[in-house]
């Protein structure tokens, strides 16, 4: 199959290797003259683990290209995947589509034949009508379908989420359309992955209402982990115990400092902002915004606590900076109103991150970062722990207990095990652990 890729951001760079991958040939377009010279140089616009090398092998085997020139990179495509960005616009909440109009409108004029117009941004509900029309407007090519194709991949496992995804959705009412996307991902049906076929609307739909369920489920057990505090419960076991039931499922069911990255702040409050459209408000939805929007104020209070109320003149170590492990994404990070606000309280900060310290500079200002976890701890008052990066679960206990200047060690993640850290004298407080804290 002959594919183009408009956009070559987080999903349509590894979109588009991933397709050449499975043998497609593929061709990636984007305006940004610089960006497509790094990656024609090798030089990845994004931190993803194994993206670079398959980039490289499939480049070299001469299945993916990248280009500036649409009309170039559209030529002869038999699907044409549009993956530019959805921002949520400034104000409103709502998704941001002049990008991908933009596109549309450039992409009619170059086609020079029929193509399968395949949406992989995550666009509200009734895009792919206006896509259609926009299509129609400019003259595209006779023939020219439009489909909606969610993308489900995680940031940090990206390749594998592609290749072996939960499902495969497919919006259109096109049978040609059908078929071309059956075709496109005939070799993932050898790892089981079911495809479902759906009207437009539906496809588009389901994307959001995914993201929305999942950071229902976050919420859920952040609150459910607030209340194994008060009560002496252990969260980790409460969720353990609630995820075996098939029926709940175990997995986003860890508590932490609130979610952040690229989807689910923007992707919740555009489905709001549809919902409000449509009439038909979301009440569950529009309450987990607000409560992740209070957990991720609401964590330098647990520094203060752990300090014994004022982090005036304290030094404080946060491991980790990137809203998840294996990205060196700041997009809504928790670390962000973390940092600034034991800040602005009189705290001098100093923070290590194994990829986001560059973005993490330019988004908080005069951020001090060290060069190591154990430089973080050196001479702290306290040692926050706010992404769970695999180097920060094994780290030495006793040689950081040895080296800071306090005791307390705020785990926002459960990476350590309450008594482990208190055999090595660090004063442990992690979240939702009712069991761990010491009787009043
Ligand atoms: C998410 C969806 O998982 C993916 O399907 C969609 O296509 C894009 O949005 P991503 O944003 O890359 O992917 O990261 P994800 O791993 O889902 O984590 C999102 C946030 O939730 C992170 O801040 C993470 O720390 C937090 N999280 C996740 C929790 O706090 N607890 C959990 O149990 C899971």
């Amino acid at each position: 199959m002959r594919i183009a890729m408009i956009g070559t951001g987080y999903v349509g760079l590894v979109s588009g290797a991933c397709f050449a991958d499975f043998g497609h040939d593929v061709t990636c377009v984007d305006k940004d003259a610089g960006k497509i010279d790094a990656i024609n140089r090798g030089v990845m616009p994004i931190w993803e683990p194994g993206l670079e090398a398959l980039v490289k092998a499939n480049a070299d085997r001469g299945r993916l290209a990248f280009t500036t020139d649409i009309k170039d990179g559209v030529k002869d495509a038999e699907a044409v995947f549009i993956a530019v960005g959805t921002p949520a616009r400034r104000g409103d909440g709502h998704a941001d589509l002049s990008f991908v109009f933009a596109a549309v409108r450039e992409l009619a004029k170059a086609l020079q034949g029929p193509a399968v117009i395949v949406t992989k941004s995550t666009v509200p509900v009734g895009t792919g009508d206006e896509i259609a029309r926009i299509l129609a407007e400019e003259g595209a090519p006779e023939g020219t379908s439009v489909a909606s194709n969610p993308e489900f991949l995680r940031e940090g496992a990206a390749i594998a989420d592609f290749k072996h995804p939960d499902r495969i959705v497919v919006g259109t009412d096109d049978d040609h359309a059908r078929e071309v996307l059956r075709e496109i991902y005939r070799p993932l049906f050898l790892n089981k992955a079911p495809i479902l076929f759906t009207g437009r609307r539906t496809a588009e739909l389901t994307k959001y209402a995914a993201n929305a369920f999942l950071a229902v489920k976050i919420s859920f057990i952040n609150e459910i982990a607030d209340l194994c505090e008060a009560v002496g419960a252990d969260v980790q076991e409460v969720a353990r115990g609630i995820g075996l039931d098939n029926r709940i499922g175990p997995k986003f069911l860890h508590p932490g400092p609130g979610y952040g990255g690229s989807c689910f702040p923007k992707d919740t409050l555009a489905l709001l902002q549809t919902a409000n459209e449509a009439g038909v408000p979301q009440r569950i939805v529009n309450t987990v915004v607000k409560v992740n929007d209070d957990r991720k104020a609401s964590m330098a209070g647990r520094v203060t606590s752990a300090l014994g109320g004022s982090v005036k003149g304290k030094r404080i170590g946060v491991l980790g900076l990137a809203f998840k492990p294996n990205t060196d994404d700041m997009r809504d990070a928790a670390s962000i109103p973390l940092i600034q606000s034991l800040t602005e309280d009189g705290a001098d900060v100093i923070a290590f991150d194994p990829a986001a310290m560059d973005n993490a500079k330019g988004m908080i200002d005069g951020l001090a970062c060290a060069n190591d976890a154990y430089a973080v701890a050196n001479g702290a008052d306290a040692l926050v722990i706010v992404t769970e990066w695999d180097e920060f679960r094994a780290l030495d206990l006793d040689k950081l207990a040895a080296t800071m200047r306090g005791k307390a060690l705020i785990d926002l993640r459960n990476v350590y095990d309450p008594e482990e850290a208190e055999k090595a004298g660090l004063d442990y407080r992690g979240i939702g652990r009712g069991r761990a804290r010491p009787a009043a």
